[in-house]
């Protein structure tokens, strides 16, 4: 079976690179905070186009920072999306706080700015846009609704890093951005990692206090905090990595634009929609089809591996149960869930195998 992801290859095409970055880490032997995390904050930071990066342990713990910097706790409540991965939900519900879900737009599966405002309450202490599938969120409007509420705005980003948004880079877009280095987004590291993003000097020295028990300086604790470092080895690999990003976002798009070339005449299949304001990083390459369990079955025949992201809105889990939602409150995240799935993709995907994928899809 082809890859959904093909990470094998990415790793042949970088191998002496990474094995070499990795070495000297076992040669240099700071396993923990060693001068590959501050190089490859300095990178990113760089990349993004903000003062401040700062590598963490995932792009859920990133979230979990982003949101104890801004003394997040019971009582308060976070705007997000009810179409997302578990983990944008998961951190408010940490920190005893309340999830309060904006429905997406059917295109770009992307908070809806327009239901912004309504979902904002004297309890709202943060907003919390999710730039899914690779291609930011309406930051430009949901920043505008932001300063009207002088709330903070954190874009999870675990999905976009690389992509653009008016021509600023994700991440860059608000007081708070934050991603993910799960091996298979777009910039992906061989274990977990994540960072966040700012502009703001005091934040920034939250996260890396947040990051560090609480602490800048070593046994003396001033805030309650976490275990929240990156491994040197993961920001030694991302460093490797960064060298063929660029091209790598590249191929993605190529990739995207061979699929919906080949793909867009069939009046069954919806391709991806991306807003003339972005660019996208394609972390999935995401369809749209009315009888979705036909396709999986018929693409599973021709050993074509797929993705479903995601079956079930948050506020449908299981786990959301006696908080007072219910099927019907976000039909549009609710339709997505039925009908979407992903395709394989990546920047090493051969043209063989794109046309295997269309292929079976069509038939
Ligand atoms: C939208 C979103 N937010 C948060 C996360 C959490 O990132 P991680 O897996 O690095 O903890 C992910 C990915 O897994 C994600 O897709």
């Amino acid at each position: 079976m082809m890859p959904f992801n093909d990470l094998h290859a990415q790793y042949v095409a970088l191998k002496e690179s990474i094995d070499r970055r990795i070495q000297a880490v076992l040669d240099h032997g700071q396993y923990i905070m060693g001068p590959e995390v501050n190089e490859l904050e300095e990178r990113l930071a760089d990349y993004v186009g903000v003062s401040d990066c700062v590598a963490v342990s995932s792009g859920t713990d990133s979230l979990l920072i982003a949101m104890m910097a801004l003394d997040i706790g019971p009582g308060d409540e976070v705007v997000t999306t009810p179409f997302s991965f578990m983990a944008t939900c998961e951190t408010i519900l940490l920190l005893g706080a309340k999830p309060v879900f904006v429905d997406i737009l059917p295109r770009t599966y992307n908070m809806n700015p327009a239901l912004l405002h309504g979902s904002i309450t004297e309890r709202t202490k943060a907003i919390m846009p999710v730039s899914l599938f690779g291609q930011c969120a309406d930051m430009h409007s949901i920043n505008k609704v932001a300063e009207k509420h002088a709330l903070p705005v954190i874009e999870d980003a675990a999905q976009s890093f690389g992509a653009k948004h008016h021509g600023k880079r994700s991440c860059g877009l608000s007081i708070i951005g934050s991603t993910s280095f799960f091996p298979s987004k777009p910039l992906g590291c061989y274990g977990d990692g994540g960072a966040l993003f700012t502009d703001d000097k005091d934040l920034a020295r939250k996260f890396r206090e947040i990051r560090a028990h609480g602490s800048l300086k070593r046994y003396h604790h001033t805030r309650v905090g976490i275990n929240g470092r990156i491994d040197t080895i993961q920001a030694a690999i991302l460093l490797a990595k960064l060298e063929r990003f660029d091209w790598e976002l590249n191929q993605r798009e190529i990739v995207a634009q061979r699929y919906t070339q080949a793909i867009q005449s069939s009046s069954m299949v919806t391709t991806p929609f991306v807003d003339p304001a972005n660019t996208s990083v394609y972390a999935q390459y995401t369809v749209e089809v009315a009888d979705r369990n036909n396709y999986l079955d018929r693409l599973r025949k021709c050993d074509i591996p797929t993705a479903v992201h995601y079956p079930t809105p948050l506020h449908m889990q299981p786990v959301m149960t006696g908080m007072g939602f219910e099927l019907g409150m976000f039909p549009v995240a609710e339709r997505a869930a039925e009908s979407v799935f992903s395709l394989p993709m990546g920047p090493d995907l051969k043209v063989v195998d794109q046309d295997r994928v269309v292929k079976a899809l069509l038939e």
